[in-house]
Parts: C-alpha cells; structure tokens; sequence
C-alpha cells in the first residue's frame, strides 16, 4: 500500500501538476481532495499543453481513475467544459476513469457574483481572490447551507435549497452589493442540466477510494493551492478557503491519515505569489521581471502577473513542520539560469530583531525584512539535464544549499515544464 500526498510548500503554482503528471504513471489512482476551480495546473506533454482546474492531472495517463473528493467545490460548468475538452482531444474516453462526490458542495452563480461583489467593495485592501466563487462556495458549506452535486440530481430538493439560498442571496446582492438579482426558474434549469450530465460521474468517493487502498491500489493525493494559503496556516485573510496542507487531502476525500504513507512538497527553486499578502522576498526590479518572463510567471487560471522573488526558507521549513515532507520536488531550477549570483531567504530582520520563522502575526510578516545568503549562479541551459550529475557545480551546490536551508531532501528536480524534463532522484512510490 502506497498513498502519497502531493502539496504546495509556497503560495501556489510551484508546478504540482507537472509533478503529479510524473507520479501518476506508478499509481492508480489520483485525487483532488480540496480547492476548486481557482486552481490552474498545467502539464506540458510531447510539446501539447493541458491547463486542469478542477481534473485530476492524473487524466493523462490511459487506465488511471481520477477522483474529485468531497472537500472539493465544483462549478458544474467549468467541469463538463473540462470533461468535453479532454474527450475532443482523445481523452477521457471511458467515462468510469472519473469520479465525482456526491456530497461535494456546488458553486452557484451567486458566489462568484458575491466573490466579484465583495472584492470590489473591498478596494485597496482586496484579496486579490480568483473571482470563481471559492470563498463564498465554502462559506455557504460551513454554514450548512450549501447545494451539493447530490442535491443537483433530486429536483424538488434541489429547488427548494435554491430557492432558500437565492432569498438571502438575492437580497444582499441587491440591497448591499447593488448588483443584478440572479433568477431563481434559469438558474434551476441549468443547474438541473448540469446535474443529468454529472449524474454518470456521481459516487461515494470515500468508499471507492477506502476500498482502492483496501486491495493494494495505490492512490495520490493531488494538492491545490498552497501550504501559506491554508485558511488555518496560511497568512490570513490573503488565504483561499479551504485547508491546503496535508491535512486537507485526509478531511476533503475521507481517507484516514494513518493510510497515507507520506507528503512531497513541491517548490518552486525561487517563490512566487499570485493576488495580495505579504511576501518578503518580492522582487520589484528588472530581476523580478527578468525571472517572470523566463518563467512564464503568468497565472494559469486568471492571467495575472506573478510576483516574483528569491527562495524564502524560512517558508518552506514552515511547510515542512505543517505537512512533515518527505521530500520537495523542485521546479523551475532553470529559470535561474543566466544569472550571475542567486540569493536565498534564510531568516528574516522584523523591526531589528532577527527571526528564523515565519511571523504568525500579518503586521510582523509584512514588515518582515529577508536575510540572503548570496551564492554564485550558473551559464548553462539546464534543460536537457537527464541525471543530477548532468547539473552545472553551481547548480548542485544552490539545491544542496535549498535543502540544507529547509531542512529537507530535494528527491526531484525540474528543468523544464515538459515531462521528459525532470530528474527523480527519489520515487516516493517506490522507496
Ligand atoms: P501548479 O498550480 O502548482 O500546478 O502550477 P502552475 O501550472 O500554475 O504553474 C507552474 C508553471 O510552471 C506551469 O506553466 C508549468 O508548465 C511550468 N513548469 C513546471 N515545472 C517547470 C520547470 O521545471 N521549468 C519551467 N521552465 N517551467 C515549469
Ligand atoms: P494552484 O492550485 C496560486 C490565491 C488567489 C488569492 C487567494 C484567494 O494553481 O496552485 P480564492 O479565489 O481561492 O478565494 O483566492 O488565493 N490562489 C492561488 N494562488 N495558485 C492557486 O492554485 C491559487 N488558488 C487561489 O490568487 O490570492
Ligand atoms: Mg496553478
């Protein structure tokens, strides 16, 4: 029995699709445990790319069941646009290689016309949020009003919790927000549509999986978003809404944690950051820019620039102590190429004081000054690297730095967004 965790150490985006894309050729199955449609992973395959928001990226792989748990939200719209692209491309031809749970909560046109809503409100001091209706998806569920997939698929329930949703909804929207009142009898049409094509796809997800890693299967667990993201960990209220860290995976698929037999952080070989929050490392110069452009640092769901910076250890060594990491596969490492001298964050100098660990209150993090250490960069193209070996001194010396600073292993490195592009130095799979 082998099931293995698959997070985001940073603040999202660190490449987890392309490193769960890698992984799902040794396991059988692979699940989307929390999250929804706010994230954007991207797989890059013989020269095609997949950009997979709600989709396992396990789907790729002929034979492989993809799963979308319980903990997360789903817009039905973005799923079946997902389901109909895959299949136009030759995927995803046997219908039974995807599983969704019943008891997943839906996104309602209302939530994302509040998540525009209250960003706007808020002005200056926004999120920053995906604007697809994440944050309020989730409040509705923790408030036990939400709509789930089940729910789409018996019509009088379904209308009745619509109509009791749309009668407070309607009434904030127009009295508070002064936005456009969403139409209870179109809404209960669509949605009712979206639920007959979801229907094949509908299971209990828990039990399919208990009994998958009941009879040896092994199963990865695809993270969303990242570890600094976490609603409970993560820099609040510059957070999305759901548990992003290990933990989530257990909660949002009901596995118990006791069946995982360990966590990968992925991280990028410099960080990143896509909406508002502190970020001590951000770069505003032309290497900021530099590395955005080498990096394609654009983001995958909504095309906003990514703020760019140095490798923050003090984060990942967060991450680390959060999700207990096995190992970081590392992404990116040849975006850095070129550069004469590369720093890294080791701790941080909060109003004269110095500090190893990342500030748990948002005033000290934001006033948070990094400590660098400088090491010498590297010339040569990286990419066609095949073995550790093959990597320029210097760039062995910068990972062995990476995982000194964040007290762990570096068990895969990537120098490319293509598949091929990647050295495993450990298989969680098979150590
Ligand atoms: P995710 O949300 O964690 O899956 O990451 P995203 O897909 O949003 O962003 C990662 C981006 O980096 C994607 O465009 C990937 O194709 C790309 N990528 C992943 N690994 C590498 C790498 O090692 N080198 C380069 N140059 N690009 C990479
Ligand atoms: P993947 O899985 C990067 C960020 C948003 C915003 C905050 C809250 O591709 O790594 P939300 O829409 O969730 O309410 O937004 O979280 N965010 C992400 N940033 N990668 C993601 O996903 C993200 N999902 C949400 O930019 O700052
Ligand atoms: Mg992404």
């Amino acid at each position: 029995m082998k099931s293995i965790i698959v997070i985001g150490a940073q603040w999202g985006d660190e490449g987890k699709g392309k490193i769960v894309d890698i992984y799902s050729e040794f396991a059988d199955t692979i699940v989307r445990s929390t999250g929804g449609n706010n994230a954007g992973h991207t797989l890059v395959v013989r020269g095609e790319k997949f950009i997979f928001h709600l989709i396992p990226s396990g789907i790729l792989h002929p034979g492989k069941k993809c799963v979308i748990a319980n903990g997360v939200v789903v817009d039905p719209k973005v799923l079946l646009a997902e389901v109909d692209r895959l299949r136009e491309r030759g995927y995803l031809k046997d219908h039974a290689q995807l599983k969704v749970g019943l008891l997943a909560n839906i996104i309602m046109p209302y939530h994302i016309v509040l998540d525009r809503a209250r960003e706007e409100k808020l002005g200056s001091r926004k999120i920053g949020t995906t604007a697809r209706g994440i944050g309020p998806c989730y409040e509705d569920k923790i408030a036990r009003t939400g709509i789930r997939a089940c729910d789409l698929i018996h019509p009088d329930t379904f209308a009745e919790k619509l109509a009791a949703n749309l009668d407070l909804k309607n009434f904030l929207l127009k009295h508070y927000y002064g936005a456009e009142e969403i139409s209870f009898q179109s809404c209960l049409e669509e949605y009712t549509g979206y639920g007959e094509r979801l229907k094949p796809y509908l299971i209990d997800t828990s039990s399919f999986l208990n009994e998958e890693i009941n009879r040896g299967s092994k199963v990865l667990f695809e993270g969303a978003q990242g570890t600094l993201l976490d609603i409970d960990h993560g820099t609040y209220p510059f957070v999305t809404s759901s548990n992003t860290t290990a933990g989530g995976a257990c909660t949002g698929s009901g596995v118990g944690p006791t069946k995982i037999s360990g966590v990968i952080g992925v991280s990028k070989a410099y960080a990143t950051r896509v909406g508002g929050g502190p970020f001590p490392t951000e770069l505003f110069d032309e290497e900021g820019q530099l590395i955005r452009d080498r990096g394609n640092e654009y983001g995958s769901t909504t095309g906003r620039p990514r703020r760019c910076g140095w490798f923050d250890a003090p984060v990942v060594r967060y991450a680390h102590r959060l999700n207990h990491l096995a190992g970081i596969a590392l992404t990116k490492l040849d975006v850095l190429s070129g550069l004469s001298r590369i720093k890294v964050c080791i701790g941080y100098d909060v109003g004269g004081t110095k500090r190893d660990e990342v500030p748990l209150s948002l005033p000290e993090f934001e006033a948070a000054k990094p400590v660098y250490e400088q090491v010498e960069g590297w010339k040569e193209d990286i990419t066609t690297a095949k073995a550790f070996g093959d990597l320029p001194k210097a760039a062995q010396k910068y990972v062995r730095l990476l995982e000194e600073v964040s007290g762990v292993e570096v068990t895969l490195v990537s120098v490319g967004p293509e598949r091929n592009q990647t050295i495993v130095r450990r298989n969680p799979f098979r150590s």
